[in-house]
């Protein structure tokens, strides 16, 4: 029956299913470092309180150094029968050290012990995703500043709507990732807290000190009530949304590459390192990265419905519905890397079809309002410069040809107003630079938003060499 930790008040061993069934350790052992990086805090907060000897803590402490050697070197084979990463570890410890080891969880239970540890996991991956998030901008930031030039078209509704700088496109998702890393920022600071020393559910009658095991673990703040320590999942739900949030921007981003390297657009070519082949149809090169971006979306998105629904009207404190927490999140992280890692260089290494853009961006009527605005401009109301508009383009749809095509009597036969300056007013060039309104996408304002976004990039890189620093110090 025996090895159990908690064997003592079973008469019987458990069912040979259940132990399969109820473990984690086939998941929780990510967590091995840092379950150690707890313990070593706890042990040295039972040493400082004289809760623990000197002697005991140092003999604690050796073993649990010892441990964390075999986990970084990978040597640590992990047993279901002792169902958790902490149950591990406590039974490698013992093996280690000899009944000493025991004492370690004196004023502790695994209730808090999982939470500091997923509290310690999630902060240093939200760390990791404004990383990998700002690495991705620096690419985007690179290429908007490369492609300041090229004009493409801009859609609505998919239709060829106004013509556009590439950079003022490849901005708005600069956009996207900056709201992102401010979300992660933001949600840093509900993760920095300190959930040990909570016990089971009630706190624990030995003198610990939780601010300085806190200040240890280099944590802001401990929190305050012993019941919402052991239960909360907040924190994991807010990461499971940003994380959603964030393949909402890919998968967008995504999907306007997969179209842009079609036939039908042929606005870039994705490099050959990021692309396959099909096994029957020799001339393929297909997409699949950007697919497969998209395509995990749908994983991300189900585990934060998953983890809604798990803690959906669950009592309090603790409950082993809990344990279900860690699969979706982890899953969640490594989607969110893979996907992070790859968009990057895959749109460092584009290539570019500007003369194709230009050519879309020319045709299709983008330059439709521009006549609508001159009209204004000319006196004529918005309304009857827009019907006048329209009917000149049905004209050119069935004339075959656009409106820069049109002689100028044509013009004048639909409107005395429009004289020879038209042909200028309705050039590529002239249509984009005439968007010079606030975040437009005339040069002069695509430039001084990208000097505004290297700004806010370096107060970043500012955050996360802050961030890095501090646990190069506190980490015990
Ligand atoms: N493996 C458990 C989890 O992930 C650890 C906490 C177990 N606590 C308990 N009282 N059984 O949630």
């Amino acid at each position: 029956m025996g090895s159990k930790l908690w064997s003592g008040r079973f008469t019987k061993s458990t069912h040979r299913w259940v132990e399969e069934f109820n473990a984690s350790i086939a998941f929780d052992q990510v967590l091995a470092e840092v379950d150690i990086q707890g313990s070593l805090a706890h042990v040295a907060m039972l040493g400082k309180c004289g809760i623990l000897a000197p002697e005991e803590v140092s003999q604690i402490r050796r073993g649990l150094e010892r441990i964390l050697a075999r986990v970084q070197a990978g040597t640590c084979t992990f047993s279901v029968e002792q169902e958790d990463i902490h149950m591990n570890i406590e039974k490698m410890l013992t093996d280690e050290i000899g009944p000493v080891g025991g004492k370690l969880h004196t004023g502790r239970s695994r209730n808090d012990q999982v939470a500091l540890d997923m509290h310690l996991y999630i902060r240093m991956q939200t760390v990791e995703m404004v990383r990998l998030l700002y690495e991705l901008n620096q690419v985007l930031l690179m290429q908007a500043e490369r492609q300041i030039d090229t004009i493409l078209p801009g859609y609505t509704h998919l239709q060829r709507a106004q013509p556009v700088r590439l950079s003022h496109h490849l901005l708005a998702y600069v956009s996207m990732f900056e709201r992102d890393m401010e979300r992660l920022m933001d949600s840093y600071k509900r993760v920095n807290l300190c959930p040990l020393g909570a016990g089971a559910i009630a706190g624990t009658t030995f003198p610990i000190d939780r601010e300085w095991v806190a200040a240890q673990l280099g944590f802001a703040d401990i929190y305050d009530n012993s019941m919402d320590a052991v239960s909360d999942r907040d924190y994991l739900l807010e990461f499971l949304s940003m994380a959603s949030i964030i393949m909402v921007h890919l998968s967008r981003l995504a999907e306007e590459l997969i179209l842009w390297c079609s036939d039908e657009f042929n606005f870039v070519e994705l490099d050959d390192a990021f692309c396959t082949g099909s096994s029957m149809m020799p001339q393929k090169k297909n997409p699949d990265i950007p697919e497969l971006i998209r395509g995990k979306t749908g994983r991300v998105f189900g585990h934060l419905v998953g983890l809604l629904t798990t803690l959906k009207a669950l009592p309090l404190t603790y409950n082993k519905d809990l344990q279900e927490d860690k699969e979706g999140v982890f899953d969640t992280i490594a989607t969110l890397t893979g996907c992070l890692k790859l968009m990057a260089p895959m749109l460092e290494t584009m290539k570019v079809n500007q003369k194709q853009m230009r050519q879309s961006a020319e045709q299709g009527f983008a330059n439709a309002t521009d006549l609508a605005d001159y009209l204004v401009d000319k006196g004529l109301p918005f309304r009857q410069a827009h019907e006048v508009v329209g009917r000149l383009v049905l004209h050119c749809i069935q004339e075959r040809k656009g409106l820069l095509d049109c002689t100028l009597a044509e013009y004048q036969s639909f409107s005395g107003l429009i004289e020879e300056d038209i042909y200028d007013r309705l050039s590529c060039e002239q249509v984009v630079e005439a968007r010079q309104s606030a975040g437009g996408t005339a040069k002069a304002q695509v430039l001084s938003s990208l000097s505004k976004k290297k700004d806010k990039a370096a107060k970043i890189r500012y955050w996360l060499d802050d961030i890095c620093q501090l646990y190069a110090t506190k980490t015990p």
